[in-house]
């Protein structure tokens, strides 16, 4: 199961091509993931991070081919998350004496999922860990993502263990970021940045530009989900670079849902006027109800300004734009224009509703909004197509 990366490093992870979920069913998997795991042999033996708990007795089982475990001297438990963690009960049932390296976070999540109490030894920024031919030097990412990540920095191969940063829901055998389809990788890169590190987007600058200012040599990133960065390691650091920095692109996104077809006769017309004003815009039009709602999030990263609408139902709105908009609070996107729109045959809250959330949620909302009564006819669509002008006007 172990694949060699250098003379003292081994991958010794889970390829998940089954994964079909992340999170529970909150973030969609649409090509598998990766639970890795790093042994690293530098004199004394270190394992880096375990895999999921579904994997539990499969990895401790190739590990036991890979390394007699009564040799493993540490284990270094970077991020407590189930993903990363899940093995580490039965493994500890194994070496139970064995030092477990963590941040104090982390100390105190293990202890509360897994109600054991392992050898921890707590770390901060700075300190090393020696293997004695090279040594670990561990670096707190608190909030990348969660209040216990760690990074791990591996002399003389020159290694950064970033864990969950850097990494992408991606299954692959072949390891490496050169050995993998390109757009593949960096559309599931962004997808992963979007929907899970885009609210920790200042810390994301902060720790990068702390590390950067270390001048430590980086060969490979070897992260916790997808691909080595081995080609050109520091190509994915310039991109969270960007990521992180209120990315946007020349795009609006119009994300919608519809009962009888009304609201979405109005996105199309709105769209119309956008392009009319502005062809080199990218203008995409996604239902809230039936495109996946992590890939709606990533193009609403990668959007300038977003339009939502949605029917007025029962005072209210269509449950699939409500929970988009929770999501997009959630996610902390900054400096995005935004602005509503809906047909209504009744009461008509819902453009104010999404105006209110949009607000909530961070964006700046150019336009009050534009309301329809019942179906849009030649006029009502022209109005559509004129305000959609406006709002190219407004989101350039
Ligand atoms: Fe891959 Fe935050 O766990």
């Amino acid at each position: 199961m172990g694949k060699r990366l250098t003379d003292k490093v081994s991958w010794v992870g889970i390829v998940d091509w089954e994964l079909e979920t992340f999170h529970g069913r909150e973030y969609s998997v649409d090509r598998g993931s990766t639970y890795n795991s790093y042994l690293v042999r530098a004199g004394k033996t270190a394992l880096i991070d375990t895999v999921w708990t579904p994997f539990a007795k499969e990895f401790v089982d190739g590990l036991k081919r890979e390394v007699d475990l009564g040799q493993i001297d540490y284990v270094v438990a970077q991020h407590s998350e189930a993903d990363h963690s899940g093995a580490l009960p039965l493994l500890m049932r194994e070496i139970p004496d064995v030092p477990v390296y963590c941040t104090k976070n982390g100390m105190r999540f293990l202890k509360a999922q897994y109600h054991e109490d392992w050898n921890f030894v707590t770390v901060k920024t700075g300190d090393v860990l020696s293997l004695g031919e090279a040594d670990l030097v561990f670096v707190e990412a608190p909030m990348l993502h969660w209040p216990d990540s760690m990074f791990t920095y591996m002399t003389g191969d020159e290694i950064l263990f970033s864990n969950d940063a850097f990494g992408q829901h991606y299954a692959t055998q072949s390891i490496y970021s050169d050995k993998v389809d390109r757009a593949e990788l960096m559309a599931e890169a962004m997808k992963y940045y979007a929907n899970i590190l885009t609210p920790f987007s200042p810390l994301v600058t902060r720790k990068i530009d702390e590390v950067l200012s270390l001048g430590l040599p980086v060969q490979m990133i070897c992260t916790s989900h997808g691909v080595i960065w081995k080609d050109d390691p520091m190509e994915i650091v310039e991109k969270y670079k960007q990521w992180a920095d209120s990315y946007k692109e020349n795009q609006i996104t119009l994300v919608y849902d519809t009962m009888w077809d009304s609201t979405r006769h109005m996105a199309v017309a709105i769209a119309e006027g956008i392009l009319s004003v502005d062809p080199a815009v990218t203008v995409k039009l996604l239902n809230g109800s039936i495109d996946d709602k992590n890939d709606i999030m990533t193009e609403v990263f990668r959007s300038k300004g977003i339009l939502v609408g949605s029917s007025t139902v029962y005072n209210g709105l269509l449950h699939s734009i409500g929970g988009l908009l929770g999501m997009m609070k959630g996610l902390k996107f900054r400096g995005k224009a935004a602005a509503a729109f809906g047909s209504h045959g009744w009461s008509g809250e819902g453009v104010g509703l999404i105006s209110a959330a949009l607000k909530d949620a961070g964006f700046n909302v150019v336009d009050d909004g534009l309301k329809m009564l019942w179906n849009p006819d030649e006029e009502g669509l022209a109005e559509c197509f004129r305000w959609g002008k406006e709002i190219a006007r407004l989101m350039v």
